[in-house]
């Protein structure tokens, strides 16, 4: 069973976001599955190295957005997306110093990734919708 699971509670409507989001639950998926499968130290690795690369291309991609139309809390959102590609960054460099990371790993971010979205994310989104809805 994967521990992310999409579903449309955390469809933002904006297709970029969206894709971006679906893939960082397969990204999730896949470093689960490195624990299970017991090649946790070289494919764990190269999960966490890839999830850091692609979340940041992802928060940059929002902070973009939300700079664009104006969103008055990306201050807050953006000390979000840096706390968790510090944790991130650390946890590589603490598997590169040779401690080992558990399976507890992918659920954190599983459970960090669909927090953000519901309670953060939704922020922005809320206030693209209200912007927009006297729009013809
Ligand atoms: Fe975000």
């Amino acid at each position: 069973m994967a521990i992310a699971d999409w579903n449309e509670k955390f469809e933002t409507g904006i297709e970029e976001i969206d894709a971006q989001h679906k893939h960082l639950f397969e990204v999730i998926n896949r470093l689960s599955e490195c624990f299970k499968a017991g090649k946790a130290e070289a494919g764990a690795r190269e999960s966490l190295a890839f999830l850091n690369e692609y979340t940041k291309e992802h928060f940059y991609a929002e902070e973009e957005f939300m700079r664009v139309v104006g969103y008055p809390k990306l201050e807050v959102h953006r000390v979000e997306h840096t706390e968790l590609l510090t944790k991130v960054q650390n946890l590589i460099v603490k598997m590169d110093e040779g401690y080992l990371i558990t399976a507890d790993v992918a659920t954190f971010v599983a459970d960090w990734l669909a927090h953000h979205i519901n309670e953060v994310d939704m922020g922005y989104v809320q206030f693209i919708r209200e912007k927009t809805a006297h729009l013809p």
